[in-house]
């Protein structure tokens, strides 16, 4: 890349007419990335319709035919298959991958970045791909990497209460669709879930694996290690899907390596970047999908208080907009840093 100033960079979003690729264009355009040319792409059902950026309407393009020959950067958010057949070939072209999915994660060769927590790791990209983390992984490790530098954290307990729009838009309509037919007395008619999504919760979040967690459960743990380059740090994790369209909310119990009181916990998260503290105790005095994260950027925490159980425990509610901080918003926060090496 070159050293002029004021440079614009060609973008590519695979995956632009989803829930994430959409919103990557939404935060981009809003952070004013310097973008010279946006390319859309998904797969041929979508090519030749159109997407919105900054105003304008661009065509999407078929990603099987396109050549990514002078893309400088590209957002993939297509799922792991197109991420583990495409995103090596736009690398191999020249652009930077920043990928969504988690084809790519748990390479040693590809860094997994949380922008206000590991910034450095993307420097080192041997492959071109730098991998965006899982989303309860993200809002999870911008509230407890601050802890974790203070006085050192040794075990996370975590249960997730994750909304459908992690699962994508059919994930989204799926949901719509069912609450409707429940509140007109007809059958909820299950399709993307395995079962009744509406007015239900959902311990079951991607494959099952041989352990008993789910893939979901197992990103937790793979995910917080890496980014906080501690293989000691234990993880207990269950990840559930629930009934909210944005927003991913975890109750989250962590043990310290020295104590740490609920005021300290606080101060620590008030000078986090990337964190809002909500944490009033009073009725509403606490972050929710919907009244906080919902379409915002920070991520929120609340219930800051003691494990009266345990001498070094802690007690926290994180919840933060899936979608953005999440997936979308990390991306291109990502893509800033990139921008800025050759700025
Ligand atoms: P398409 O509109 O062509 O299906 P979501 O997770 O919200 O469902 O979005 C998935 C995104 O990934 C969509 O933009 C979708 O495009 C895109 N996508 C899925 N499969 C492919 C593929 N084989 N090639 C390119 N894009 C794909």
């Amino acid at each position: 890349m070159s050293n002029q100033q004021n440079r614009r960079f060609t973008v590519a979003i695979v995956g632009a007419t989803g829930a994430v690729g959409e919103t990557m264009l939404n935060v981009l355009a809003e952070r004013d990335f310097p973008v010279g040319e946006i390319i859309p792409l998904a797969s041929e059902r979508s090519a030749g319709g159109e997407v919105e950026f900054k105003g304008k309407k661009v065509k999407v393009r078929d990603l099987a035919t396109f050549d990514p020959a002078g893309v400088d950067i590209a957002l993939f958010s297509a799922g792991g298959g197109v991420s583990k057949e495409y995103a090596p070939k736009f690398a191999a072209a020249g652009a930077v991958v920043i990928d969504n999915s988690s084809a790519f994660r748990y390479d040693d060769d590809v860094p997994l970045v949380v922008s206000e927590v590991n910034p450095d790791a993307l420097r080192n990209r041997p492959r071109g791909i730098i991998a965006n983390p899982n989303c309860s992984t993200m809002q999870l490790m911008v509230a407890l990497a601050p802890i974790h530098r203070a006085v050192g954290i040794e075990r996370i307990n975590v249960a997730t209460y994750q909304s459908v729009s992690g699962a994508g838009r059919s994930a989204m309509e799926e949901l719509g669709r069912q609450t409707a037919a429940i509140l007109g007395f007809q059958d909820p008619d299950p399709q993307r879930f395995p079962v009744q999504i509406a007015f239900n919760l959902i311990p079951h979040i991607d494959e099952f694996l041989d352990n008993g967690f789910t893939k979901e459960e197992m990103k937790l743990v793979w995910e917080t290690r890496k980014i906080l380059a501690d293989d000691s740090i234990q993880v207990n994790p269950t990840a559930v899907r629930v009934p909210v369209f944005f927003g991913h909310s975890e109750a989250v119990n962590v043990e310290t390596k020295t104590a740490l009181t609920p005021d300290r916990a606080r101060e620590l998260l008030e000078k986090a970047p990337g964190v809002v503290v909500v944490d009033e105790r009073k009725p509403g005095g606490y972050p929710t999908p919907v009244t906080h994260a919902s379409g915002s950027d920070p991520v929120y925490v609340g219930r800051i208080r003691e494990d009266l159980s345990h001498p070094r425990g802690l007690n926290l509610w994180i919840v933060a907009d899936n979608i953005r901080k999440g997936a979308a918003l990390n991306a291109v926060q990502l893509a800033e840093l990139v921008a800025k090496e050759s700025s």
